[in-house]
Formats: C-alpha cells, structure tokens, sequence
C-alpha cells in the first residue's frame, strides 16, 4: 500500500486519466476525491471504486471557478480532515490553430488549464502545510517540453505555463515539505482525443513519433502518477516527467 493514510483530491477524476489515477491511488490504500464537472459519471465511478473497496466520493468542481475551489477543499477536509495530494488533470483541448483561434475560445483554454491548477495551488498550500507536507501533481503532456506539430498553438501555451508554474512552486514551497512536479504524456487514448483518433492519418502521426512504437496507456500515466505521489518520491520535486515512450528524447 504505497499511498495508505494519504488523502489525494484529483480534478478531472470522472474518467480518462484522472479516473485512472484514481484508482490506481485509491487500490494503494489512499481516500480519493473525484473532482469533475460530470456528476452523473462521476457518482457512478465513485460508486464502482466504492465496490472495489476503495474510499472514493465525488466532489462537483468547476476548476475555473474559485469559489467551486473553496467549497471543493471544504467538502474534502469536512469528510477526511486533511489533504496530502492534489493531482491538477482536468484539461480540455480546442483544437483551433492559432489563426483560427477565437478569442473566447482562447480565454476558456486559460481558464481551465491554467486558471484550473493556479487556484487549486492557491486552496491545496494551506491544506497541506498543516498535514505538514504534500504533493502537488499537475497534468502536462510533451507539449510542456517541445513544440509538438501535431497540437494547436494554445494547447502548447497552457501546458508550458503549467510546467513554469509547477517549477516556481516547486522552489518555493519545498520549505513547507510541499513538492511540485509535472508529467509530461504523449498520445493517450482517453475520450479528449478519441474523436482524432479515428482519424487513420493521425492516429498514424501520433504513433509514428513514438520511438517505443505505441500509444501510451492509461496505466503508463497513472504508475508515473502514483510515484509521484508516494514518499518514494521524497526528493523529487520540480521535475517535468515525460511519460512518453520517447517522443521528447529525438
Ligand atoms: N489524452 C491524451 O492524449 C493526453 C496527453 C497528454 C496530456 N493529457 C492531459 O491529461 C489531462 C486529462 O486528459 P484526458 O485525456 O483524461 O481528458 P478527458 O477529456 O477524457 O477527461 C478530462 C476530464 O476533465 C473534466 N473537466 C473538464 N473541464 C473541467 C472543469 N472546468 N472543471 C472540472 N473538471 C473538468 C472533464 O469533465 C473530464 O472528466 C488533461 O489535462 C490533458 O490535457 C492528455
């Protein structure tokens, strides 16, 4: 049980990776809280990791607003009393290249994306002071590390201002036994990208680029995740992770 007594809340957590994650957090022995917009899926997941025997309970989160923030970590310490874990994985992808790009549209990428983890930051550092330590885990993909051609303009600008802010709060909170790291996937497939997946032409792109000659799966991320988040990782703080078969290594 590498993550027994620890509380993990992990946005995004009604399905794809944050539902991954969860699981994999939750049959290691940590209480997990689904945040999500979604909450018909999200009751019904937490329901069947209840059934697994996991401590799980959905927590209706829109990452963009603060006030849902506030009421989020209320409801987490209100029903576990603390919190050690925050994995920051709710994101959504407007794929409009940049001169395509609206402005509206553009703005809705910010705040979820970026907007989403700053707030979360901002509610879980309180929290975690007090339970005397944490760590913070923020969603990225290779688009933190490279331009990746195959991806619109805003989605590399909100996962490269993910990846500095985990940095800036890597270094300043590790005083507070808080650690801060990034993970960097390549091509998963989860319901974000599923439609562009049908697509042969780019599902033969997404493969082509990755030098272990597969897409990675939602365990390759969730395994990554659940390091991060366990005192093995002790000494880990502030690290871009790519999880990525070797797309950023050419
Ligand atoms: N799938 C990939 O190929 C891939 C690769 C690298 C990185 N990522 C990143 O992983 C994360 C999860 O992606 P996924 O593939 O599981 O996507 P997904 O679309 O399957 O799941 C995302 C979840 O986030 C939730 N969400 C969206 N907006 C929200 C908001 N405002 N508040 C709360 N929840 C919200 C959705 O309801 C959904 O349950 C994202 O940050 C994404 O950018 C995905």
């Amino acid at each position: 049980m590498r993550l027994k007594g620890k509380v993990a809340l992990i946005t995004g957590g009604a399905q794809g990776l944050g539902a991954g994650i969860a699981r994999r957090f939750g049959h290691e022995g940590a209480q997990v809280f689904l945040g999500d917009l979604k909450e018909a899926e999200g009751n019904v997941f937490a329901a069947q990791l209840q059934a697994e025997g996991v401590s799980a309970r959905f927590v209706r989160l829109d990452v963009a607003s603060e006030e849902s923030w506030v009421k989020s970590c209320e409801n987490v310490v209100a029903n576990a009393g603390r919190l050690n874990v925050l994995v920051n994985n709710a994101g959504i992808n407007i794929r409009q290249p940049i001169e395509e790009m609206t402005v509206e549209n553009l703005d809705l990428m910010l705040a979820v994306n970026v907007r989403g983890p700053f707030l979360g930051i901002k509610h879980a550092l309180p929290l975690m002071r007090k339970a005397g330590g944490g760590s913070i885990i923020n969603m990225g993909s290779v688009c933190c590390l490279i331009g990746h051609k195959f991806t619109p303009e805003a989605y590399t600008t909100v996962k490269g201002a993910l990846m500095q802010l985990t940095k800036s709060v890597a270094a300043r909170y590790a005083k507070d036994n808080i650690r801060a790291n990034i993970l960097c996937p390549s091509t998963v497939e989860t319901p974000l990208v599923q439609e562009m997946l049908k697509n042969p032409e780019r599902r033969s792109e997404r493969l082509g680029e990755v030098p272990l000659g597969r897409l990675a799966s939602i365990d390759d991320v969730a395994n990554a995740a659940l390091y991060l988040a366990s005192d093995e990782a002790a000494f880990i703080n502030g690290v871009a992770f790519p999880v990525d078969g070797g797309v950023t290594a050419w």
